[in-house]
Parts: structure tokens; sequence; C-alpha cells
């Protein structure tokens, strides 16, 4: 058996126990020359979880712990840019709220802007005509939004309100010190009500429970979640659903220059050797410490020198493309399917009568409400470094679909093309609930820890980082440093 505890060096010590016990903590963690071994973790994954979990692990523990980060690709996963004629735009994560706590407070720790956003015009498409349309005039859009949801918008904005509200619990439970070893312990703790929201399915909470009307569900609602998450409102719990739609308030905003900068800077602030490889292989050695397999951008395999006191795995375990093995341990039950989603770039013009419009007036930013059709969503994009005071739109467009659009289906929506990228990706859980009961444990096996069990809750930027430093707080407790 591996020794639970682990224990770190005296130089993070600091804690209010008896003499004794420091003396034998400090004892545990000499080697054979009688000098104190720094404790060493492995984090696979180089995302905002991955990242978020080394920076918090640092702050925690600073000099007495040693990281080595296993990435794969660029920092920062699915936050990533793609570059069209010579500008950069967000591939994958784009939109952040402004009560995104930890991803706001870096941004402004890290002297990063927020972009400017543009005043574009939505639209939600059923797949024959545009029911709602905003107008570029704001007295125009209350009017046309009462005319045709009532009540429903404000009643969603006081929905997120008060969810928001309580979701902030979650801060100062981690600034306390708070770790969950389960994600329903971890999302419950912030409210009840939450509790049964993971459930509960997103359509039956928003007409029984907080009395939305059927064309809210069907219109807005279903067109903001299946332009966020890929699916319909009947598949998503209600909390991913609530998640989903504060994707649709004022306010939202982006880091200028990409979101990407975050994970950056969070794996150079937790001074980590980052590794450019991918894991394969976590083997348990006989001493109860772990060795990392992995192929690095060579395609060379190797096996790592360090042996770790503790592996955090801060990736998505897909199981419809797992690839990571561990001795004795079986990831299936804590590993779900993906929803596959393409991004397709073009550079071009709409063709607005694919759409039902003999005119030329697109919404920028088009929802597809019909689950069904082939789109999810199509939209003006704008780059990176864009500003208000930036010349014109560089006629640059993003496409969600969970296939990929032939060159025929992309002549029909669109009467000019430029030029086309495509970025494939595994994009977020697929919600439904499938009968068997996951696993969403933070903990997988002794020393084994998993930041994506947060995902199967929501999937979001701000969700891996809450992750990051639950898993962070957990393996503190675990090596006794708190
Ligand atoms: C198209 C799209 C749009 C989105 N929009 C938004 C949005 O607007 N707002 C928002 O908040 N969220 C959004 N999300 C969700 C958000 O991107 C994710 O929730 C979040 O970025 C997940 O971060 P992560 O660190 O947990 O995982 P990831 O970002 O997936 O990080 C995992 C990292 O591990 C690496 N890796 C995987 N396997 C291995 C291995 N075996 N060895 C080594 N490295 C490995 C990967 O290459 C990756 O770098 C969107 C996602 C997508 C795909
Ligand atoms: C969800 O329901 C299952 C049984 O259907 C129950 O075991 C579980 O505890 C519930 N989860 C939450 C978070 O309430
Ligand atoms: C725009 O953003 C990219 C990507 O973040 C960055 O590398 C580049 O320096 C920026 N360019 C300008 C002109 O600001
Ligand atoms: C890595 O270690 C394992 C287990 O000790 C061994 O079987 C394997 O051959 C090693 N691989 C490499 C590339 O060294």
């Amino acid at each position: 058996m591996r020794i639970n505890k682990l224990v770190l060096c005296y130089s993070c010590a600091i804690l209010s126990v008896s003499q004794s016990q420091i003396l034998t903590k400090f004892s545990s963690c000499l080697n054979e020359e009688g000098q104190c071994e720094k404790r060493k973790i492995a984090i696979i994954g180089g995302g905002i979880g991955g990242t978020s979990c080394a920076y918090w692990l640092r702050k925690s523990a600073g000099d007495s712990i040693e990281i080595d980060l296993y990435n794969y690709g660029k920092i920062g996963g699915r936050i990533a840019v793609v570059e069209v004629n010579g500008k950069f735009y967000e591939a994958g994560a784009s939109i952040l709220h402004p009560d995104n706590l930890y991803m706001k407070n870096w941004a402004e720790e890290f002297g990063y802007k927020k972009r400017d956003s543009p005043d574009d015009r939505m639209g939600i498409y059923n797949g024959v005509e545009f029911v709602f349309e905003e107008s570029s005039w704001s007295f125009v859009n209350y009017a046309k939004i009462f005319w045709r949801y009532g009540l429903d918008p404000f009643r969603l904005n006081s929905h997120i309100k008060d969810m928001l509200s309580k979701f902030s619990k979650i801060y100062q439970l981690q600034d306390s010190g708070k770790a969950f070893e389960t994600m329903p312990e971890l999302i419950t703790a912030m409210s009840d009500e939450f509790s049964k929201q993971l459930n509960l399915t997103f359509r039956p909470f928003l007409k029984e429970e907080k009395g939305f009307h059927e064309r809210f569900i069907d219109e807005l609602a279903a067109a903001v979640i299946n332009c966020n998450y890929g699916q319909a409102c009947e598949e998503v719990n209600a909390f991913v659903g609530s998640v989903g739609l504060a994707g649709a308030v004022p306010n939202l905003w982006a880091v200028n220059g990409g979101n990407f900068q975050i994970p950056q800077m969070l794996a150079e602030k937790s001074n980590s050797n980052i590794i450019s490889a991918k894991v394969n292989h976590i083997t348990i050695n006989p001493d109860g410490k772990y060795t990392v397999q992995a192929t690095d951008s060579n395609n060379n395999l190797f096996n790592s020198t360090n042996h770790y006191d503790a592996v955090v795995l801060a990736l998505p375990l897909i199981s419809n493309d797992l690839s990571l093995t561990i001795d004795g341990v079986d990831l299936a039950p804590h590993s779900g399917t993906y929803q596959k989603l393409i991004a397709t770039f073009v550079r071009g013009k709409p063709r607005a009568k694919t759409f039902g419009k003999e005119d030329d007036h697109l919404p920028d930013s088009i929802l597809v409400s019909e689950t069904r059709l082939l789109i999810k969503s199509l939209g003006k994009n704008f780059d990176v470094n864009w500003t208000k005071s930036s010349p014109e739109h560089d006629n640059v467009y993003k496409i969600f679909s969970t296939q990929s659009i032939e060159e025929a289906q992309l002549k029909e929506l669109f009467e000019e093309i430029k030029e086309k990228h495509e970025v494939h990706w595994f994009a977020y859980p697929k919600y439904k609930f499938d009968g068997v009961s996951k696993s969403t444990s933070f903990k997988i096996a002794d020393g084994i820890y998993h930041v994506n069990a947060i995902e199967w809750a929501a999937s979001a930027m701000e969700m891996s980082a809450i992750g990051g430093r639950n898993v962070a707080l957990l393996l503190l407790k675990d090596f006794d440093v708190q």
C-alpha cells in the first residue's frame, strides 16, 4: 500500500501542529543522506484547469514542491486562436462573464485589457425564418423582446443574478481552504438548489420550476444552448443550462490579444517545468511513486526520470478518444462522451437568401434554435486585437457545427468564399444522462487527481479554473500542508 499522507519539506511545514508531529513530519521527508527532498508533482494537461492547479499549488506550497507540467500542443488547450488572413481569432473558448472572478482577477493582475466588444445584432433562426431579430436601437429591442417573450427575459435576468450570487460562494470557500472530493459536493456547497439542478434536465427546470414559457424555451434558450453546448434543452442538466444562458447576458468580455494568454501566464508564474509531450501511461512503482510514460514532439517514447508523489490529470477523459492508461486503475468510470464540434472560419460573404432574407441585412450573430440543423450558429467574428477604432470588419465569420460542412453546403451558406479554416474539437461533455452513473470524483485513486470532474457540472473556463484550485487544495490537504 502507498503511504497516504505525504509530507512536505520544512520550508512550508508551517502548521499549527504539535512539536512531536512536526518532528515526524520532518523526518519523513528526509532521504538517505539526511536531506529533505522536494515533493514532485506531475500535472498532465496545460489548459486553464492544469495551469490554474499549478499556479495555486505554487502559491500555497512555495519552493517545497517541484511541478512538471506535461502538455500536448499549445498551452491553453481549448482556449486557442486560429490565424485567418494574418489576424488571430478565438477558435475555442471566447467569452467570459463579468462574475468569472478568477479569470477577471488574473486578467487584471497580469495587466491584460478587456477587448472592445462590437455592437452586433443577434437573430434567432429556426431553420425556416428569423423568429427574433435584435434592432440596433436599444429601445426598439426592449419593445421587440417584450412583444415576443413577455416578461421571460426579465425572469432570465433575475434567475441568472440569483444563480451567480449563489455561485460566488465558491470563492469564499476556496479562499478559506475548503477542498471537495467530488464534483456534486463542490456544487452543492454553493447552494442546495444546485444539487437539484444537476439531476434535472433544463427544459422541465425552466418550465416547471421557473415558470418560463414554451416560446422562450423553444427559441431563445434552445438557440443559446445549441450555440454554447451544441446540445438541446432536453439533453443538458439545469446547471449547465443556466451557465450557458449566463452567456446571453450583457457585459460579456474577452482578453485583448487572446484568452490563451491567461493560461500561458499562469504556467509561467507557477514556475513549472513545461514538458511538451503526450502522456500515454502512468506506472505505479514499487516505492508507491509514479512514473510517466510519454511521447515527445519528435515521436520518441520516454519515461520520466522523476518519480512523482502525485499526478494531476487536468484533461478531459473522453471515452470516445481515451488514450491514457494507468497501472491498476480503470479510467472508464471517470470518462464520458464528449461532443464533437467543428469551428469553421470563412472569409467571405454569407448568403442572406439561404436564411430566407431577400435583403442583405442578416443579423451579425445568427443563433440556430433547431438543433437538427447542420449549423449551430454563424456569426461575424472580430480578431483578438480588434478595437472600436479598427477600420472595418474583415468579413471573417465563424460557424459551429457538429459535422464538417461540405463544399456544396458551404456554397449555400456563403455567396463569396475567399478562404476557409476548420478547427476540430472534442468540445464539452455530452450531458445527456445515459443510464450509467458516472464517477465525478476529483480523486481517482491514491495520489491521482482529476480536475475535469468539474466539467460534468458545466464546462467553462472559470469552471476549470475552480476545478484546478480545488485539486490543488485537495492535494495539499493529502500532503498535510495547510
Ligand atoms: C468551441 C468551444 C467554445 C467554447 N466557448 C467557451 C466560452 O465562450 N466560454 C467559456 O468559458 N468556455 C468555453 N468553452 C469551454 C472551455 O474551453 C473549456 O471548458 C476549458 O477551456 C477547459 O479547460 P481544461 O484545462 O479543463 O481542458 P483543456 O483546455 O482541454 O486542456 C487540456 C490540455 O491537456 C492536453 N492533453 C490532453 N491529453 C493529454 C495527454 N495525454 N498528455 C499531455 N497533454 C494532454 C491538451 O492538449 C490540452 O492542452 C468552449 C469550448 C470550445 C471547444
Ligand atoms: C442525483 O440522483 C441520484 C439518483 O437518481 C442520487 O443518487 C444523487 O445523489 C443525486 N445527486 C444529487 C447531486 O442530488
Ligand atoms: C495580436 O494578437 C496576437 C495574438 O495574441 C499577437 O501575437 C500580436 O502581437 C497582436 N498584434 C497586434 C498588432 O497587436
Ligand atoms: C519505461 O518503463 C517501463 C516500465 O519500467 C518499461 O517497460 C519501458 O520499456 C520503458 N520505456 C522506455 C521507452 O524506456
